[in-house]
């Protein structure tokens, strides 16, 4: 690979685009902060979508927008981002802040002492904004009693900082909020990061887009034949699931065949075998959906790619 392709290929895995849904949830939190900022009023919000709908790269985003400011005495990290561990105990959560807060001290100490240290450290590094990537871990512990303490703790937790707060995850999420009911009222806000929220279009239609304005900056043009844009925006809606991970890997994928073996366009074909590659190795003939004989049916079934976990949380965004 040419240094030129390897540059080519970085710039377009780092690019992030604007599309709809990405939009509206940092223009909620934007909004929250701001309020916060002019009032010193905390709301709180969901932010709510399968894995690679963009949850972490939104937090990045809103981190970049709100950089730390350089003081003399100690820096001000306005957006703190806590990464949410797997099966976490409050005393593994309470940790993760610290460790946000870039202390590592209290790793023996106990959850009291843990809880004052946060409290402390989000005052004095004027902590303004707080994002819980990955919270869905929080309710992925098991049993119900741990689910109610670490509930009850971040109630607490919350109503003690009174700073806005998002958390960001699995759709699943929503069941660590049934266990407070206190908790859910101060995160009745739920936005949602899937494609076909738009009633005026269809999602096969803002998947495509999704896709054309991620394809565009590629300066390599995609030949849909011979499908036409209804069709092809369905398609590519069935081999991504509307996610941005899966129609980056996709392109991403195909990009880098066509540059290896200096085609001049982005075809059918080509996009057929990067689904096999890169999303499902089964998914060929009429389980792959570039294929002339493909089947029109979501691949979420047991073993298929996009195969869910029954939450009996609500779905949203599906054709
Ligand atoms: N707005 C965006 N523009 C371009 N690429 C994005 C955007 N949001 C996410 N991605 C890409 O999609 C992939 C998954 O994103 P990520 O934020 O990790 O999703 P999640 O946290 O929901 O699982 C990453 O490769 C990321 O670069
Ligand atoms: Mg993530």
């Amino acid at each position: 690979m040419t240094p030129e392709i390897a540059e080519r290929l970085k710039l377009f895995d780092e690019d992030l685009v604007a599309f709809a849904p990405f939009v509206a949830a940092k223009d909620a939190i934007e909004e929250n902060l701001q309020l916060f900022r002019e009032t010193g009023v905390a709301r709180h919000m969901l932010i709510l979508g399968e894995s690679g709908t963009g949850k972490t790269s939104l937090c990045d985003w809103v981190e970049r927008i709100n950089p730390p400011i350089h003081h003399e005495e100690r820096d001000q990290i306005r957006v703190l981002i806590v990464r949410v561990p797997p099966a976490v105990s409050v005393g593994g959560i309470a940790e993760a802040f610290l460790n946000a807060l870039g202390s590592f001290w209290a790793q023996r100490s106990s959850v009291p002492a843990k809880t004052k240290q946060i409290i402390l450290l989000c005052r004095k590094c004027g902590v303004e904004l707080i994002l819980l990537d990955e919270a869905q871990h929080l309710k992925d512990r098991g049993d119900t009693k741990s689910q109610y303490l670490i509930a009850d703790w971040l109630k607490f937790l919350l109503d003690e900082l009174a700073l806005p707060t998002v958390m960001l995850g699995l759709p699943r999420l929503e069941e660590l909020l049934q266990t407070n009911e206190q908790l859910r009222r101060r995160f009745s806000r739920r936005v949602f990061l899937t494609l076909g929220q738009d009633d005026a279009g269809s999602v096969e239609r803002e998947c495509l887009q999704l896709f054309t304005s991620l394809a565009l900056p590629l300066n390599l043009p995609v030949r849909r034949g011979p499908f036409n844009n209804t069709d092809f925006g369905c398609r590519l809606h069935y081999a991504t699931d509307g996610r941005i991970a899966y129609i980056k890997k996709l392109l991403f994928a195909a990009f880098r065949k066509a540059l290896l073996q200096d085609l001049q366009a982005i075809d059918i074909p080509l996009l057929a075998q990067a689904f096999t590659e890169e999303i499902w190795r089964e998914g060929i003939g009429k389980l792959n959906p570039f294929n002339e004989q493909f089947v029109f049916r979501s691949l979420d079934r047991g073993g298929e790619p996009f195969e869910r976990a029954h939450t009996g949380a609500r779905r949203r965004g599906r054709a």
